[in-house]
């Protein structure tokens, strides 16, 4: 019987790895990985292994993640050291434990190496800490959109410091909407970080009352970041060097 780890790839950056997911890559006879993988991570791996793609169309979400289970299973099965890849943190939005309890139920052993995730990371490498002594004491990462689509209960989100959402690009102004009528201040410092990590990172800095007036351009990947922690951004950056080399 094979064995399956489940890796965190981190946001982006093949330097963010961890050492355990670069070793458990080089050893891995076979890859699954997701969308958000970068190429370059995947370079890591032997090149004799199996790769598969699952990326996740919109739409056949389920489908897809079925199938993920069935050919998790299947080269288990078949003996073979299997790495499943995710963006990030295999745990934070990443459906990476109903993958672990889907195999534990059919016999299969797991092993987890968790991995950076673009929640904190990508705010950490634009200049934002989430929290911040005297500023923001809590930090919440939520998703804008729950199981089967319904809404995320944004009642309980109204009063932490910072608020990091991930996966709301699309829904942006909605969730905006929500916010404001939660009592968060239109005027609240937010930050959209596209494509953390990578040559093509951007930031762009706004408002809450921005956001819900559709002012606000972002393509996806991208992490949300609300609250008075974005308004450190230009100190941070006066007072840290960051190295892309
Ligand atoms: C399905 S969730 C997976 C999150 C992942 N497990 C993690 O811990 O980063 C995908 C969302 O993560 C965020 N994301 C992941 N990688 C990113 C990156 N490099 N830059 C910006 N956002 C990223 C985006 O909000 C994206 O829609």
């Amino acid at each position: 019987m094979g064995k399956v780890c489940l890796v965190g790839a981190g946001p982006g950056d093949p330097e963010l790895l961890t050492l355990k997911a670069a070793r458990r890559l080089r050893e891995a006879e076979v890859v699954l990985y997701d969308r958000l993988v970068s190429a370059e991570i995947l370079t890591l791996a032997d090149p004799e292994a199996i790769f598969i793609d699952t990326g996740k169309e919109e739409g056949h979400a389920e489908a897809i993640q079925q199938e993920i289970h069935r050919l998790l299973l299947q080269y288990a099965w078949e003996g073979k050291r299997v790495v499943r890849l995710k963006g990030g943190d295999p745990f934070v939005f990443g459906r990476g434990g109903e993958e672990v309890l889907f195999l534990r139920q059919h016999g299969i052993d797991v092993e987890v190496v968790p991995g950076i995730s673009s929640s904190m990371a990508a705010p950490a490498l634009a200049g934002i800490p989430v929290t911040h002594r005297g500023v923001a004491a809590s930090v919440t990462v939520m998703t804008a959109r729950c199981k089967g689509g319904t809404e995320a209960d944004w009642s309980k989100v109204a009063r932490v410091d910072t608020l990091v959402i991930l996966m709301g690009v699309k829904w942006r102004e909605r969730i905006a909407r929500h916010l404001l009528a939660c009592g968060r201040p239109a005027k609240e410092p937010a930050a959209f970080i596209e494509r953390a990590t990578t040559a093509r990172e951007r930031v762009v800095e706004t408002t809450l009352g921005a956001i819900a007036a559709g002012k606000v351009e972002v393509e996806s990947p991208a992490v949300l970041v609300l609250g008075a922690v974005v308004k450190l951004r230009g100190a941070m950056l006066a007072l840290c060097a960051r190295s892309m080399a």
